[in-house]
């Protein structure tokens, strides 16, 4: 327990937010910073790059799936992340 949160701790001081939730510190709950936090841990790991995290569940549905289909033309992502990020509840869908 201790161990677990000094070495997340240091991986958000060391590599910052988005390292800290690749291995899995977010899953915890507590502690984390809550700006930082993603819905998915695929938003965290590939979306921050050029704006916020996303946050799919204050977008309305067609909003969310229209801002994909514009992202697919911005980077590359193994079709199956596609469809995780697609399947997330949006504001009118939880
Ligand atoms: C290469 C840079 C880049 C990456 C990586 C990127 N985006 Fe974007 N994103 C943009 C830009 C530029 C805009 C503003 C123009 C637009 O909306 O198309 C934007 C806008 C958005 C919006 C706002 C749309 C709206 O109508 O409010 C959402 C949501 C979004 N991105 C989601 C994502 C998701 C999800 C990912 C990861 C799969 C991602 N972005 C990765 C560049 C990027």
């Amino acid at each position: 327990m201790t161990h677990t949160l000094r070495r997340c701790a240091a991986a958000t001081l060391v590599l910052g937010a988005a390292a800290a939730l690749a291995a899995g510190c977010a899953t915890g709950g507590g502690g984390a910073n809550a700006a930082a936090r993603a819905e998915h841990p695929i938003l965290a790991q590939r979306c921050g790059r050029c704006h916020a995290i996303p946050r799919p569940s204050t977008l309305p549905r067609d909003k969310w799936l229209a801002a994909l289909e514009r992202m697919k033309k911005r980077m590359d992502m193994p079709a199956a992340d596609w469809d995780t990020l697609a399947a997330l509840p949006t504001r009118d869908a939880p």
